[in-house]
């Protein structure tokens, strides 16, 4: 069997989470291959509502193996945290979940430089979502990094001289700090994830697909926020495209499978960095509202615009998406006309391939599709589509070229309607 790949084709937050969790019930094994705590993937079922952020969204479901893969960066104490809290809510998932010896480690001073890094960029700053992510990545490339399997051998000296050279950096930053606040706990959450299932993660998931297992792999971030092909350098600080899946997971190329590509049906971005179609008007604020965008981990309002064909192209073709997926398509109910940018104007010219750079004054072309007034919260069926959704579906396919399989109408499990 081969691996599938469901992942953000735009600026993170497409609902990745809540469309895992929806398709889990097809697959065996869920694995997430790269991102930490950065993410926050929000699922709803039972009218209860479950924000994930290191944990893979297929955890919900018995009897499915979760795997944490080795791309991914994992912080023990927000890691024991999510665990705790679930606990709390009367999920023990820890008998299903799995955790790459090779993942690395996000130290308390990772996140004390991220709050560095960011501090002393002033206006420039990435808008970081402070979980100690650039950093930690930063000492894996740097082979500076300590990895989960580290904790099984002298993890406490191997710790103390890494936030040696930590200190180190850290005092050319004019920036003031406590370590003990962003300590506490460590030691404890350390102890924690050695009680838990530490696997050599590639071997497993190559002998899953050996056995014809179905694996899903669990992308987080978005496209326009990869480390090589977004908007860089307002991006995250990995591979969040479907090669990342290979790199993250240990698989050959050839191993990979379908790849879902998952979009809202507008747009929106948390942090900072260009945004061709931000809408700073009346119509942005609606959108936000409408669609409840409020950052899943750390609160922050989110940026609303427009859908983006240009970078969503772009993004098909750098993943090789196989089959799209919109979420949100219920938000834009009651907007008399959808717009949608086919290009960009820079400098009088007009762009319609992703460039290089994306100016402040681009201006996007826009072409204006009818809107639809029908509430889709409670369909259950695409014959019950308003033809306005379904021209811009029929549009939005010509365009991309791929067919929209799956259009999710709300947050909840059962608002999803799967196309024949
Ligand atoms: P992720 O990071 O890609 O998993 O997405 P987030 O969880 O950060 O943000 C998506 C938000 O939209 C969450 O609050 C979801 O509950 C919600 N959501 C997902 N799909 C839909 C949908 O089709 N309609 C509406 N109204 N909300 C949705
Ligand atoms: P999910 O998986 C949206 C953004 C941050 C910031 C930039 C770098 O929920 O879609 P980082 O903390 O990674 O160094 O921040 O990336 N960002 C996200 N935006 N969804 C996410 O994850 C994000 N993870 C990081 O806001 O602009
Ligand atoms: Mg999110």
């Amino acid at each position: 069997m081969k691996v599938d790949v469901l992942l953000g084709l735009q600026w993170g937050d497409e609902g990745k989470g809540k469309v895992v969790d929806v398709l889990t019930p097809d697959y065996d094994v869920i694995t997430r291959f790269q991102g930490g705590p950065n993410a926050g993937h929000t699922l709803e079922f039972g009218n209860v509502k479950h924000v994930l952020h290191n944990i893979p969204s297929g955890i919900f479901h018995e009897d499915k193996i979760n795997i944490v893969g080795n791309g991914v960066v994992l912080d023990p104490i927000t890691f024991k945290q999510e665990l705790d809290e679930l606990k709390a809510k009367g999920f023990d998932i820890t008998k299903n979940l799995f955790i790459s010896k090779k993942a690395h480690l996000i130290l308390p001073t990772h996140r004390i430089l991220d709050a560095a890094s960011e501090a002393s960029k002033g206006k420039t700053k990435i808008g970081s979502t402070l979980k100690g992510i650039g950093p930690t990545y930063m000492d894996k490339t740097g082979r500076n990094g300590l990895r989960v399997g580290d904790i099984l051998m002298n993890f406490e000296q191997k710790y103390e001289n890494l936030k040696k050279k930590h200190i180190q950096l850290l005092s050319m930053y004019d920036f003031e700090y406590d370590i003990t606040e962003f300590e506490n706990g460590l030691f404890e959450s350390i102890e924690a994830l050695k009680q838990l299932n530490l696997i050599d993660s590639e071997h497993e998931i190559n002998k899953y697909i050996k056995k014809g297992k179905k694996v899903l792999a669990e992308g987080a971030q978005g496209t326009m926020l990869d480390i090589d092909f977004g908007s860089y350098p307002y991006v995250t600080s990995s591979n969040t495209i479907t090669a990342g899946a290979c790199i993250g997971m240990g698989i050959a190329p050839n191993k990979i499978g379908e790849v879902y590509g998952i979009f809202k049906a507008y747009c929106t971005r948390v942090g900072s960095g260009p945004f061709p179609t931000e809408l700073f008007d009346e119509t942005g604020d609606e959108l936000r509202k409408a669609g409840h965008e409020f950052g899943a981990t750390t609160g922050r309002p989110r940026r609303c615009g427009w859908i983006d064909l240009v970078a969503l192209k772009y993004a098909v073709m750098i993943n090789g998406v196989t089959q799209l997926i919109m979420t949100k398509s219920d938000v834009l109910s009651g907007f008399k006309t959808i717009k949608v940018a086919t290009a960009y104007k820079i400098n009088g010219k007009i762009v319609d391939e992703f460039p290089f750079e994306l100016p402040d004054d681009l201006e996007p072309v826009y072409k204006e599709l009818p809107g639809w007034n029908k509430d889709l919260s409670e369909i259950s069926s695409e014959d019950e589509f308003p033809a306005e959704l379904k021209y811009y579906i029929d549009y939005l396919e010509e365009e991309l070229g791929v067919p929209i399989k799956i259009i999710s109408v709300g947050p909840g499990r059962d608002q999803t309607i799967v196309r024949d």
